[in-house]
């Protein structure tokens, strides 16, 4: 039986993300990001007993992660100079959004092919198909559901109470927000938004680079690099949100 975040990450640690060698290293545990989706994420952690060893922020924005935490320039990171060696750290992706999701899919990419490893974490409350997949980076929050054979690849979020159901395909760098219902079957691209409280009907196709607006109804399928909202939602391009 699935129980909590911090078994799940354990059982991510043992069975499929990371190294051998990152296994027996006891990596440092680093927030990236220090904004609001951050705060939720080391909230989370701290529910199921897992402390930052620091975070990954510019020295001139503010913070709102709690506690005596070291920081890391990303720079630092990416370039690999000083003692920074990725086998020694494990990243959370603390960087959320409300439409283009531009900037987590970027510093995930760049953190990722400097050798870094992601958490891929799941809330207490969430609800997880033990025939689920979820790939490296993926976070769902509190109250969250994906059920049964549901796919969802690398560095994608499954916000607060969403629903990804039977069946759905969802892709990598996707912020499935707060609220948002995917019914079954749903297919969904990479770098897509789908708003809070959005609802997809069964069966849907999404495209990638798409941002589905909070409370839109989508009833019909949404190619490449469109914006859609409303009940039920129209499509219109927006020239690939990347
Ligand atoms: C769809 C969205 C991306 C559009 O953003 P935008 O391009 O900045 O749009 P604007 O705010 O300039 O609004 C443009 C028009 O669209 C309307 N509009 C904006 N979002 C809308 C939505 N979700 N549904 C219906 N109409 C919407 C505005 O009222 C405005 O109408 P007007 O021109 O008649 O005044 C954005 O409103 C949205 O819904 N983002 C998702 C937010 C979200 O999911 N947050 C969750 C974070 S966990």
């Amino acid at each position: 039986m699935r129980s909590s975040a911090l078994s799940r990450a354990a059982h991510t640690l043992l069975v499929s993300t990371l190294t051998n060698e990152l296994r027996e290293s006891n990596p440092k545990l680093l927030m990236v990001g220090a904004g609001g989706h951050a705060r939720v994420l080391q909230e989370l952690l701290a529910e199921a007993g897992i402390a930052l060893s620091g975070y990954v922020a510019p020295a001139d924005g503010s913070s709102l992660l709690v506690g005596d935490l070291q920081r890391y320039d990303e720079a630092e990171l990416v370039s690999g100079e000083g003692d920074l060696d990725p086998i020694d750290f494990l990243l959370v992706n603390g960087i959320g959004s409300a439409g283009p999701i531009t900037a987590r899919a970027r510093v995930y990419a760049q953190l990722k092919q400097a050798g870094f490893n992601f958490l891929q974490l799941d809330a207490q409350t969430a609800h997880i198909s033990e025939s689920a997949l979820l790939s490296e980076g993926v976070q769902v929050l509190h109250k969250a559901v994906v059920h049964t054979d549901a796919r969802i690849d690398e560095n994608t979020i499954v916000n607060t109470g969403a629903i990804v159901e039977h069946h759905n395909v969802i892709g990598a760098n996707c912020h499935i927000a707060i609220g948002a219902v995917l019914g079954g079957m749903v297919e969904v691209g990479d770098n897509t938004h789908v708003g809070a409280n959005a609802t997809v009907l069964q069966g849907v196709k999404i495209g990638s680079n798409c941002i589905i607006g909070a409370g839109a109804v989508v009833t019909r399928d949404v190619p490449d690099n469109q914006t859609a909202i409303g009940v039920p939602a129209v499509a219109r391009a927006n020239g690939g949100q990347q």
